[in-house]
């Protein structure tokens, strides 16, 4: 593992070794979808880096709590609570942060007219909420544990159970994307997708541990996941190779 970290206040530099390879023939969309020439730089518009915003006004109030939020019924499946920090390459909290999830249900389907598994939809899960971290990065959203679920990618390859994270900063020209794995699942092992990550510290870092502390008893597990922007422990983020 490279060490760049220069301390409190210190410059850190991007190490795009730890983040998943956009070339990695296994994941075989990434063949097409991969950059093949060499990538450019151009700088960033005052208007990429100042606007357009988002303000805490556009939370609703259940926005957090994904068992309920598509029809106010009870969506089916193991309860959990995913909670963490959004935080910089030095520990410090970022607040403001605006955190977007995406999940299959519990059987592995997704709400979406181009998903084709054949596991049933939940009528009571949409699969998507947001939350914005308070003063010092903190988030938490409530939801069920998504299933596995099988793609056309190999003869057999089965998706672990994840959640997909988008974390929006001030502007929307600072998004970054990635996926939250659960502790102990044997498929991450086996995934193509977490294969194009070559370092398994950052593959380690997308895997979320049970946080029996914070669960709720007679009512939901618990997971914790925090969210390293940059510096030794980053997040491994799936748009960081192009993006900002
Ligand atoms: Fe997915």
């Amino acid at each position: 593992m490279t060490e760049h970290s220069t301390g409190k206040g210190g410059f850190v530099a991007r190490d795009r070794d730890w983040h998943p390879a956009p070339y990695h023939p296994p994941y075989k969309t990434s063949v097409k979808r991969a950059p093949q020439a060499a990538l450019l730089s151009f700088p960033t518009t005052a208007s990429e880096i100042t606007g357009p915003t988002f303000g805490h006004g556009i939370i609703g109030p259940q926005d957090n709590d994904l068992i309920h939020n598509f029809t106010g019924e009870s969506a089916i499946g193991p309860r959990i609570v995913v909670h963490g920090r959004v935080q910089d390459e030095f520990g410090r909290g970022v607040g403001g942060a605006l955190v977007e999830v995406w999940q299959a249900n519990a059987g592995g389907r997704y709400r979406h007219r181009k998903e084709g598994y054949v596991a049933a939809l939940d009528p009571n899960f949409g699969g998507c909420g947001r939350v914005i971290t308070d003063a010092d990065g903190f988030y938490e959203f409530r939801t069920i544990m998504p299933g596995a679920y099988p793609w056309p990618n190999g003869m057999n390859d089965w998706r672990p159970a994840h959640i997909h994270f988008s974390v929006f900063g001030h502007s929307f020209a600072q998004r970054l994307i990635t996926q939250m794995y659960f502790e102990g699942d044997p498929l991450i092992s086996l995934c193509p997708i977490v294969g194009s990550i070559q370092n398994p510290d950052a593959v380690k870092a997308l895997i979320a541990p049970l946080d029996k502390a914070r669960t709720v008893p007679m009512d939901a597990l618990a997971y914790k996941f925090d969210i390293v922007l940059r510096g030794r422990r980053q997040t491994a983020f799936e748009t960081r190779p192009e993006g900002l």
